[in-house]
């Protein structure tokens, strides 16, 4: 197989907000340096938030890749303060189309494909229109892009609110998703973005394929349901491509060397790191439960502190003020001192990809972002998972059900406290029992898996390959020069 695609120019559209650039931009230079592609990143904006390729950490593959940052769209008379999220991305670029249809239209050099995330289903009809090849980039797992497209079979058959139902929603050929899990846009039917969500994945099938940050071996399964089962591909019949797991780049931060220098005093694996994402806030109580399971658990950790969320505190122990430079004084009492040979607090950021790939983290308990579970994963480290947003919970599910690297408290920790006797448990488990080592085990091997599956030759390059070959084909046609 030709794995250079060096004629090849793919268009990546971006929808606002850098949730969804950078994946746009981790993939673009994926091509770029593995493939030789070019590739022109296309960036819907919007007035509110200022051009985001400033804010931009990521070095770019500066010889293929470039970046367009389409003008602003104003959708302040579109939407109200209280529409959602999901509607509102929809709302930006529905507003957005004729934006990116001229820029396309104006390129020098026409794209032979667009690349689309799933945000901006929409624009298969403007590259159907110009001619191109049109794919869909969703920068998460295969069961989410699953429960997805099955909405509209769900929205159909079901009455009522999906969190209401008795029994686990189905989804040919996959894994059901329990109620509580379901994402965001499916806890309340009555909400637009309800129907934002259930259109989205009904224009899945107007692209030629969907790409997706998994590999074979993480989602098997899942991935050989869109590919063989016929239920699921009566609603969507289009190629699936495994092409992760790909991954923002490592910044070199300067961590502070007390950090380092602690972690380097400790044994290998014998350190949980916890930190729950940078949106990621605990309720107080929550905080001194969780400092008091890890003090009972004897285990070392590093923490990333923040203050509590405001609103449910009368408790002595606390103090509310959010500025602290120096020690949290929201913690319980003596809580410090007692554990200072056992745990390090960081107050509200961490450099969290380089803790995690340190030889003395064994744990991470998180709250499950995409993001963090691969870097998790490609860390070695299994995880406690602590859901926080509703798009959390399937992959906190899908982490310690599927692929078995994850514990889970027993109740979401959104619907009660946990309590430091289960945290305790829960540390314990993981850093000290054998079901953590198994874990640990089973999550290098899901590891050495996905290395393999990017090296040249492996699953999720050949994945890609095969779908740069399509476009070449099709490219080859199109000139009249049938390859
Ligand atoms: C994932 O990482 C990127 C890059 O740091 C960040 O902008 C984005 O917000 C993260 N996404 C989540 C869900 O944490
Ligand atoms: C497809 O999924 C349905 C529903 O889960 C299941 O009954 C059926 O056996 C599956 N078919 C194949 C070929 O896997
Ligand atoms: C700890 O991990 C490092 C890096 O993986 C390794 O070189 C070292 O041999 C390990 N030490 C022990 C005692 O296993
Ligand atoms: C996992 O969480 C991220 C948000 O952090 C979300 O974008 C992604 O779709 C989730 N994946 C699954 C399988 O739920």
């Amino acid at each position: 197989m030709d794995t250079s695609f060096k004629n090849l120019h793919v268009a990546i559209l971006s929808s606002p907000g850098m949730g969804h650039l950078i994946p746009a931009l981790v993939l673009a230079n994926r091509l770029a340096a593995q493939h030789s592609v070019n590739v022109t990143v296309l960036l819907v904006t919007t007035a509110v938030s200022p051009p985001e390729s400033k804010l931009l950490q990521i070095p770019l593959h500066r010889d293929l890749v470039r970046v367009v940052e389409l003008p602003p769209v104003d959708i302040s008379h579109l939407v109200v303060p209280t529409t959602q999220v999901v509607a509102q991305l929809c709302v930006m670029v529905r507003e957005a189309l004729p934006l990116i249809r001229s820029a396309i239209a104006a390129m020098d050099r026409r794209p032979d494909a667009v690349i689309a995330d799933l945000f901006c289903t929409e624009t298969a009809a403007i590259a159907a229109e110009l001619g191109m090849a049109k794919y869909l980039y969703v920068p998460s797992t295969a069961w989410f892009t699953a429960l997805t497209v099955y909405c509209q079979v769900l929205d159909r058959e079901i009455e009522g609110q999906y969190v209401d139902q008795p029994e686990p929603l189905k989804i040919p050929g996959c894994k059901p998703v329990r109620p509580e899990d379901v994402v965001e846009p499916m806890l309340d039917r009555n909400e637009l973005q309800h129907d934002e969500y259930v259109n989205l994945g009904k224009r899945y099938s107007l692209f030629d394929g969907i790409l997706l940050n998994t590999w074979e071996d993480l989602e098997h399964e899942t991935l050989q349901a869109f590919r063989e089962n016929e239920t699921l591909r009566s609603i969507i019949e289009i190629p699936v491509y495994p092409i992760g797991p790909l991954r923002r780049p490592v910044e070199p931060v300067d961590v502070k060397s007390d950090l380092l220098g602690w972690l380097d005093r400790q044994p290998n694996e014998s350190v949980i790191f916890v930190s729950f994402g940078s949106g990621g806030v605990l309720s107080a109580e929550q905080i001194t439960e969780l400092a008091w399971g890890l003090e009972l658990s004897q285990q070392r950790f590093v923490w990333v502190v923040r203050p509590p969320t405001k609103g449910s505190v009368d408790d002595a122990f606390f103090n509310l003020g959010t500025d602290f430079d120096g020690t949290p004084n929201y913690l319980p009492e003596g809580f410090i001192k007692r554990t200072q040979n056992k745990g390090l607090l960081i107050p509200m950021w961490g450099p969290q990809a380089q803790i995690l790939s340190h030889q003395a983290i064994g744990g991470f308990m998180s709250h499950c972002g995409w993001n963090s579970t691969l870097e998790s994963i490609t860390s070695d480290v299994p995880i406690i998972a602590w859901p926080l947003y509703a798009e959390q919970r399937l992959n906190a599910t899908f982490l310690a059900e599927e692929v078995g690297v994850a514990l889970r408290p027993r109740v979401l920790p959104t619907k009660e406290v946990v309590r430091r006797e289960e945290i305790e448990s829960l540390v314990r488990r993981l850093m000290e029992h054998k079901e953590g080592q198994e874990m640990r085990d089973k999550v290098k091997k899901m590891k050495i898996s996905a290395m393999e599956g990017l090296k040249n030759g492996g699953p999720s390059y050949k994945s890609m390959c095969e779908l740069l070959s399509k476009i070449a084909v099709r490219k080859g046609n199109m000139n009249g020069l049938v390859g």
